[in-house]
């Protein structure tokens, strides 16, 4: 190996994910991968590949710009790759097997195929553009074909991937076809990270169940003689800076507005991409319960949903979903000068969002599942330490592990998670403050550069050397 000191810090660092969120202008990002690396990469700088997030009529080799230090190199895809790839086997296949939702699945078999293709697609194009010690670092469900891509195209250097999701019990995984394949192809990178420690024993026991791997450490699967280190990287936000600019956004105009319209009302707040995951109805049915309780003009909720993967029919009909019961609650109990719930089908700019976490008395972050859930963090972040809101968090977010002085809740029960809302709006200001500088503390010292550079630190050759080898 060339370059490199201890902890490899030299090597150049490419990463690979669908998305790519070349900057321009200050557009939000919604996306906890997006969110999680893009502080890295600009202070590292290195190349960033994926897809355009366009749709072109023919397939053309990768467009490159350079931004702060980070060239991002993207190609388009055609309209069949994003329907079948995309729409159709990862969004509408992988992404609801691995939350757990198998009856959201919508499997053709044409879109494995065409998934595969395009892992190899990502490949052909991204060989060309590398270099002899870079590190490789893969991201996320869209990709998992791509290491043994990139093997088979003879990269050797040191070839991470990361899961953002969670990864289910090994009976739940089998039920996406082609998922045996995929695992077999993930396993040819050096180091596989997970959100939680139950997502990596999860993959695991998928991988020595179906995909014929053995374990040999803890930490260690090998198939067909070749070493794979499992970690546990749990992804984390700016929390300083993100408690900073929701501070500093009070003073700011799309804060001052909603505390105007508020008067005395308790804000309780929901902010998630418009997703089956997120547990949304569920969450309305909770905050109906609540309001039907509460005295009207006592309390408002503002829930935020961005549409996200709208050619996906779950999703399609989600929107409708959501809209339908949004317009229920404030017809049963709104008055003629107040509605209890704000539905915006939307995403706010992030600093925007900040402020509002930081007006909300409660943080309603109830995910059906979530490999992480990063507003849950952002929402801790943002409180004002004197005076804090109260976190109600699904037990079933990877948060949960860290956060756990947050009112933690079941998804699926509308009447418990009524009951914590209404503990949330109740308590008394020591034991928000209390609870919070638990969280607070979980969190504080953390930051996406941190958890970037522990899995790179693994993912250095000074690292990987040091692995078992095969058969000892
Ligand atoms: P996911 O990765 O599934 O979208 P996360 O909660 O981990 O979920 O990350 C989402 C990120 O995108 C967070 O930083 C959050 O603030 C942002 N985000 C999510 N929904 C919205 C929205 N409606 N408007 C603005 N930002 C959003
Ligand atoms: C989650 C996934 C990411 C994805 C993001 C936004 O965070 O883990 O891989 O990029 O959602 O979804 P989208 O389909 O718009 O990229």
């Amino acid at each position: 190996t060339s370059g490199g000191g201890a902890g490899g810090g030299m090597s150049r660092i490419v990463v690979v994910s669908n998305r790519v969120p070349v900057p321009q202008g200050n557009a939000g990002q919604a996306g906890g991968l997006a969110v999680a690396l893009l502080g890295l990469m600009q202070r590292r700088g290195g190349l960033w590949f994926g897809w355009s997030g366009a749709v072109a009529e023919a397939a053309s080799p990768p467009n490159l710009v350079q931004r702060s230090g980070v060239g991002y190199a993207t190609i388009d895809l055609t309209e069949a790759e994003h329907r079948g790839y995309y729409t159709g086997y990862s969004n509408g296949v992988l992404w609801p097997m691995l939350h757990g939702l198998p009856h959201l699945m919508s499997f053709r078999r044409p879109d494995l195929d065409t998934y595969r293709r395009v892992n190899r697609r990502f490949a052909d194009a991204l060989v060309p553009m590398l270099r002899q010690d870079d590190r490789i670092w893969v991201h996320d469900y869209h990709l998992l074909s791509l290491p043994a891509a990139l093997r088979q195209r003879g990269v050797l250097g040191p070839t991470g991937f990361y899961l953002h999701v969670p990864f289910p019990a090994a009976d739940a995984a089998a039920v996406a076809p082609g998922i045996r394949g995929l695992v077999q192809d993930v396993l040819a990178c050096d180091l596989l990270g997970f959100q939680t420690a139950s997502d990596r024993e999860n993959f695991a026991a998928t991988a020595i169940g179906f995909a014929g791997a053995v374990r040999t450490g803890d930490e260690m699967l090998e198939l067909g003689g070749r070493p794979v280190r499992l970690g546990v990287f749990p992804a984390e936000i700016a929390a300083p800076e993100f408690a900073a600019t929701a501070a500093a956004q009070m003073q700011a105009e799309p804060a001052r507005l909603l505390a105007r319209s508020l008067r005395e009302q308790a804000l309780l707040l929901g902010v998630d991409r418009l997703d089956p995951t997120k547990g949304i109805p569920e969450r309305l049915e909770a905050f109906r319960r609540v309001a039907a309780r509460r005295p009207p003009r006592s309390l408002a909720m503002l829930q935020i949903a961005a549409p996200s993967r709208e050619d996906v029919a779950a999703y399609k009909r989600l929107r409708q979903e959501i809209d339908t019961a949004a317009g229920a609650i404030n017809s049963e109990l709104g008055e003629p000068d107040w509605l209890p719930l704000r539905l915006l089908a939307r995403p706010q700019a992030r600093d925007t969002v900040a402020g509002f976490m930081r007006l909300a008395r409660v943080g309603v972050v109830t995910p059906l599942r979530d490999g992480m859930n990063l507003v849950a963090k952002e929402y801790v972040a943002a409180q004002d330490p004197a005076d804090p809101g109260v976190l109600v968090l699904s037990r079933f977010a990877g948060a949960a592990a860290q956060l756990t002085s947050a009112l933690l809740v079941n998804p699926h029960d509308a009447e418990g998670m009524a009951e914590a809302i209404c503990a949330a709006l109740d308590m008394p200001l020591a034991e928000r403050r209390a609870r919070w500088q638990d969280a607070w503390a979980a969190i504080a010292e953390t930051s996406p550069e941190r958890w970037g550079e522990e899995f790179l630190r693994a993912l250095s050759p000074e690292a990987l050397d040091r692995l078992p080898v095969a058969g000892t």
